[in-house]
């Protein structure tokens, strides 16, 4: 999901939110509670994601050191008993210490789950310079034109990231880069390119069937086949989970087989449709470290800002059919996109403007009715400054009856006075209301 459009919808949601989500930035927008769920435990903290992460720390530091200082009471207690063990007149002394002993309550340090998968991205040999070259591209699906006039060059060692809305072409245009859709126009792979692809719906390329062993196995060749059970142990898959069947793979799980497969190919350009979908974030940091370090060309789908963070020097941002180039990072577009945002946001309010205050210009008063108008503000004035004194005067009365009620009420015409007060304040209030219509009709 577009993140910004996710915010806003989660932001303004007054009830309760549960959400499960890798995404750090989205987390420390929305959710002020975090539940963690590892080894089988549950961690409840009352603070947003990036707090969370960091009490836990501080919580396990804490931990820790009680638990240092417990076991070395528990030394020297065995210390004792064994002393006391040694003379036949304490041992009744050692006993009673085996059994305070035996209550201690042992303090246990939560247990982090450390296992990440390993990945590193080598290029099979070197490509020409040129990886693609497309020229007036365009794609539709039946009436629905998705992409119109793309022209690319794309040069090797690029790192480039395509962004925008969902539905924009992106997972269309890497589609039609691999081959995988016709289009119209001309689309080349330069020489020696060898593209290894991520799609974006992995659910759809795994058979649900077959086991996770059985996928790469028939992925592999003669070479590297017998390396699968390793290459699977780096991305998590150790022991039985090998046998697991595709379809009970969890969401993270089926991106992790999907990256371990993409591996056996050999591959010097990488075009990746949403890797980190469904990735703890843990997997994430693995996978980006990965592909800074890939020493091929990067065409990188991502909603993800923070994982894109430092990753692209060049973004293609997809909007309306079209595909504008900037060269920069993800941070960089992002100010390019909001300056234009800006600027088309400000055409459209000047258009508005211009349309509203145009009658305002043409209006001209008299000199007459510019007297009058003085005039009425002046009575406005007058009003106001009259309630204002009028209600100060309440206030003091209802201050002197609430102190000393017998004597403030046993004023001559007391009540009388009082209501009075309070019904002229309800005259000027009305008289107001007229006076300021009046000047309104002015406008
Ligand atoms: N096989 C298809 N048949 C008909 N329409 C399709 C087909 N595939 C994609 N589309 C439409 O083409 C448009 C572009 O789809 P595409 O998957 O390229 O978007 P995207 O930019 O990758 O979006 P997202 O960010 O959601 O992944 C969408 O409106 C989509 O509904
Ligand atoms: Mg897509």
């Amino acid at each position: 999901m577009n993140l910004l459009y996710g915010l806003r919808i989660f932001k303004n949601y007054s009830g309760a939110i549960v959400l499960v989500s890798h995404d750090k930035m989205f987390l420390d927008n929305v959710t002020n509670r975090t539940i963690e769920i590892s080894l089988g435990q549950i961690y409840d903290y009352k603070k947003p994601y990036s707090q969370f992460l960091e009490l836990r720390a501080d919580i396990k530091e804490k931990q820790l050191q009680a638990q240092k200082n417990q076991e070395k009471e528990i030394e020297q207690t065995q210390k004792l008993i064994e002393k006391f063990r040694a003379k036949a007149s304490k041992a009744s002394m050692a006993q009673s210490l085996i059994k305070k002993l035996d209550k201690v309550e042992r303090i246990a340090v939560d247990q982090d789950d450390n296992a990440v998968m390993n990945v590193r991205f080598e290029i099979s040999k070197e490509p020409g310079k040129i990886i693609v070259e497309a020229e007036d591209l365009a794609k539709s699906y039946g009436d629905k034109q998705v992409l119109q006039n793309v022209d690319l060059l794309i040069e090797r060692n690029s790192k480039i990231a395509f962004v925008g809305q969902n539905g924009q072409g992106k997972s269309t245009l890497a589609k039609m880069m691999v081959g995988e859709i016709p289009y119209e126009g001309s689309l080349k792979l330069g020489h020696n390119v060898e593209v290894g692809y991520f799609a974006q719906n992995q659910s759809e390329y795994l058979p649900p069937e077959k086991t996770v062993l059985e996928i790469m196995e028939e992925a592999a060749n003669e070479t590297n086949r017998v390396k699968v059970r390793d290459m699977l142990g780096a991305f998590l898959f150790g022991g039985e989970a090998v046998d697991k069947k595709a379809k009970v793979l969890s969401g993270g799980e089926r991106n992790r087989l999907a990256l371990c497969k993409l591996l056996l190919s050999p591959f010097n350009v990488l075009i990746m449709d949403e890797p980190t979908n469904h990735l703890d974030i843990a997997s994430k940091n693995v996978l980006k470290k990965a592909l800074q370090n890939f020493n091929g060309t990067l065409i990188l789908v991502s909603h993800d800002r923070e994982f894109l963070q430092g990753l692209t020097s060049t973004v293609y941002g997809f909007k309306d059919r079209e595909i504008k180039e900037y060269l920069g990072d993800i941070d960089y577009f992002l100010e390019q996109h909001q300056l234009e945002n800006l600027r088309e946001a400000e055409k459209r309010t000047v258009v508005k403007a211009g349309k509203k205050e145009a009658p305002k210009d043409v209006v001209k008063l008299t000199r007459e009715q510019e007297k009058k108008l003085k005039k009425l503000k002046n009575k406005l004035g007058k009003i106001e400054s009259q309630i204002a004194a009028l209600e100060e005067e309440i206030e003091q009365i209802d201050i002197a009856l609430a102190e000393n009620y017998e004597v403030t009420s046993s004023e001559v015409d007391f009540f009388k006075n009082y209501k009075a007060k309070k019904a002229k304040v309800d005259t000027l209030m009305e008289e107001w209301e007229v006076t300021e219509e009046q000047i309104s009709s002015f406008n």
